[in-house]
């Protein structure tokens, strides 16, 4: 039987109720479609960074090289520094195992609104790849004169042409498996003079290597409208760490909500185990009440399962999460009343459903 070994990482926040949805439906994939995980579960987090001083062991990335990939829930809690429980857990990850691509889906499911107007399931079906190693997100920078007047602080985005040409190139390696085969490179280059025309002229040259791709530029402020007022000229797209971390927020909120949004942090020369959650985050205002929405961390689920060679599984997934979704079953955040379990129920039963004998 395939096996595939699964680090289970909740952390904070919904996070453990997300994740222990997560892997009931996965569990429940796996006896239909005939594989096994094998799940570790990891308790670092805020918790433990209260106990410990730290979010994760010293020896914590070692610990996670063994597995095929990370189920990881949300980071953050309302009594630390954001950067420090971010920068000790997930970038710590994101960064210690190359995990340079940053994925991120956006459809409307059957049964959810978009807050556009004549803009419903099939019409907005979209990609965004984002770069998730370096730019405005590089660590790099530092602060002067504290407090006084001449106070300086920098914020450095670094572009290297390492890390631009290899997302781009993951970028239209995934444009190309898509139906469409069109990527949008997002940059600023008419206000940014180095690093964003270094991006368009990389663009370029990888645009050479994929001759069944169409692409076009646009710049991330007209980007901002295109996707509101032509979202069907848009497929797969990839941005600079930073403006695709806001493009996607627009992306969520487009599709109708930041509760169903997934992402997938993937080292694509696999060296490394790649990672896998929702983008919502912590939510401490919901946390413990039982209503939080799984339908992302399920969905980032499906990625994880293409991403371990179970393409079937993904598909069963997603399938039955837009039949439940379809029939109303939806948590408060997207207009219903159902809790976390009710949709995770529901869920494993259409799993169960979907591939029973007749
Ligand atoms: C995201 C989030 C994070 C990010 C925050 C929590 C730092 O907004 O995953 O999009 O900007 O990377
Ligand atoms: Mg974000």
């Amino acid at each position: 039987m395939r096996r595939h070994r699964i680090a289970a990482i909740p952390a904070d926040g919904i996070g453990p109720e997300v994740i222990s949805a997560g892997l009931e439906v996965l569990e429940a994939l796996a006896a239909r479609a005939g594989f096994a995980l094998d799940v570790d579960h990891y308790d670092w987090g805020s918790d433990y960074y209260k106990r410990t001083g730290r979010m994760m062991p010293a020896d914590g990335l070692e610990r996670l090289r063994a597995a095929d990939a990370i189920y990881f829930g949300a980071v953050g809690a309302p009594d630390l520094p954001d950067h420090i429980t971010l920068w000790g857990l997930r970038l710590a990850i994101c960064q210690g195992f190359n995990q340079y691509a940053n994925v991120r889906p956006t459809r409307i499911l059957p049964g959810i609104t978009s807050p556009l107007r004549d803009v419903g399931p099939g019409d907005l079906d979209w990609l965004i790849v984002r770069e998730n190693s370096e730019g405005e997100y590089a660590g790099q920078g530092g602060r002067s004169h504290r407090g006084r007047p001449e106070e300086i602080a920098t914020e450095v985005s670094i572009f290297t042409r390492t890390g631009v040409s290899r997302i781009l190139r993951f970028a239209f390696r995934v444009a190309q498996s898509r139906p469409r085969k069109h990527l949008t490179v997002v940059t600023k280059s008419n206000a940014q003079r180095f690093g964003m025309v270094m991006w368009d002229e990389i663009a370029a040259e990888v645009a050479a290597e994929f001759p069944d791709v169409t692409w076009d530029k646009e710049l991330v402020d007209a980007m901002t409208l295109r996707m509101v007022r032509r979202p069907r000229s848009l497929d797969t797209m990839v941005a600079t760490n930073l403006h695709a971390d806001i493009l996607t927020d627009l992306a969520a909120a487009l599709a109708g909500s930041l509760g169903v949004a997934p992402t997938a942090n993937i080292d694509p020369e696999r060296q490394f185990p790649s990672m896998f959650e929702p983008i919502h985050g912590s939510a401490f205002d919901i946390t413990g009440k039982g209503i939080a929405n799984p339908v992302a961390t399920f969905w980032t689920g499906a990625m994880m399962l293409e991403h371990l060679g179970e393409p079937a599984a993904a598909a069963a997934m997603m399938a039955a999460v837009e039949q439940v979704c379809a029939a109303g079953i939806l948590t408060p955040d997207i207009g219903g009343t159902a809790t976390t379990a009710d949709v995770t129920r529901a869920v494993c039963d259409a799993i169960r459903g979907a591939n029973a004998p007749a």
